[in-house]
């Protein structure tokens, strides 16, 4: 067992050596351009370490800054959640375009914002608007999507956000109209999302997300990455414990091997998540394709072989590039996706050692 410690630990000193910052990775390129669902993961219903009562909800008041919104507002600034003021959907519900103003309430901010509304008949709920509410509206960092308020009317649950302009990174990365993300773009947003993580895990009481994926990180107009959905967010581990251990929960695709296998959750299983949407921005490959032969469906088992080999490497970086980044960047961000996805948590890197 002696030898599993000193492999270990060997791991983990090769993937810090390896492990290049990304803000490094953004500038090499000459000549810059600029269907759905996933399916979730849910090992079972009740998870005791997360808020149950309805009454839980009156603690949301001492956010001072995060607006309790009434029904009648937001029907108002959506046209009655009107179909052309749609914006996308996912498991929570359907989010709506609105803007809210001093005709709204009087002393509001004008500010263009997205509406979410529980859908009453989905897989998601009160504990999940709970849970996003308390995490989300005690942060403030610039990439992580502002909660501007909410709505707890009866059994309506609403969420009101910052309204981020270029909608989600999935849409760019793989809507077949969407015009391909130059290089030094997508290494941007690697690094904006980077350290929306980080942030997170170096809280005061660390929070693990653990549903790190491209329909989760939105762009701003300028193309800043915001990290948004909170709803499956964890507080990490206290004291001598190693993991916090929790019904499996998350994207499949995304997940890390051994949350997926153990339920124990890490910051580090946030990192695996990290490193699969790395490879989703170099390949421009979705992280489940069952439309591609049945070899390549998980972008993972296709890419890992192939991320470690200098000579097979620049195969797997997405054509759509056409070239237009340098040699160097990409093997450094090949090598930094590869340590992120490695099996052994301890062998990947720290999301502090990944942004500056
Ligand atoms: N703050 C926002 N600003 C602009 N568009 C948003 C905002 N929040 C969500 N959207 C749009 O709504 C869509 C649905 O978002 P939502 O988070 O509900 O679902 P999802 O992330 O696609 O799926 P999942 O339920 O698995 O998280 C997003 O893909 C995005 O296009
Ligand atoms: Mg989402």
């Amino acid at each position: 067992m002696g030898n599993c410690g000193t492999r270990e630990e060997n791991a983990v000193v090769a993937a810090h050596a390896q492990v290049q910052q990304l803000h490094l990775l953004q500038h090499p390129v000459k000549n810059a351009v600029v269907e759905r669902k996933h399916t979730r993961i849910s090992s079972d219903m009740s998870d005791p370490s997360t808020p149950r009562k309805i009454e839980d909800a009156k603690n949301i008041s001492i956010y001072n800054d995060v607006i309790d919104f009434t029904l009648f507002e937001l029907e108002t600034i959506t046209k009655s959640f009107r179909a052309d003021y749609v914006l996308g959907e996912g498991g929570f519900g359907t989010v709506y375009k609105g803007y809210i103003d001093e005709n709204v309430r009087v002393g509001l901010k004008s500010l263009p914002v997205a509406v979410k509304v529980l859908n009453k008949d989905g897989h998601q709920g009160h504990r999940e608007w709970l849970t996003e509410v308390r995490f989300l509206g005690q942060l403030r960092h610039p990439n992580l999507v502002k909660l501007i308020g909410y709505c707890c009317e009866d059994d309506h649950r609403l969420l009101v956000y910052e309204f981020m302009f270029r909608g989600s990174l999935e849409n760019h990365l793989f809507r077949r109209t969407a015009t391909p993300l130059p290089w030094a773009t997508r290494m941007s947003i690697a690094l904006g999302a980077a350290k929306g993580l980080a942030c997170l895990h170096n809280a005061e009481r660390p929070i693990i997300y653990r549903d790190f994926k491209t329909s989760n990180i939105l762009l701003d107009s300028d193309y800043t990455a915001k990290l948004s959905d909170f709803g499956l967010a964890k507080a990490g581990p206290e004291g001598d414990e190693t993991h916090v251990s929790t019904r499996v929960m998350g994207t499949y695709g995304y997940a890390a091997p051994e949350y997926v296998m153990t339920g124990h959750l890490t910051a580090r299983s946030d990192v695996y998540s990290f490193g699969v949407v790395l490879l989703e921005l170099l390949t421009g490959r979705k992280s489940i394709d069952k439309s591609r032969p049945s070899r390549e469906h998980s972008l993972v088992d296709w890419a890992l072989p192939k991320l470690n080999d200098k000579r097979r490497l620049l195969q797997i970086i997405d054509p759509k590039l056409e070239g237009q980044y340098s040699v160097r960047a990409a093997h450094k961000a090949c090598s930094l996706a590869y340590y992120c996805l490695s099996q052994n948590p301890k062998a990947r890197p720290l999301m502090s050692d990944v942004v500056p």
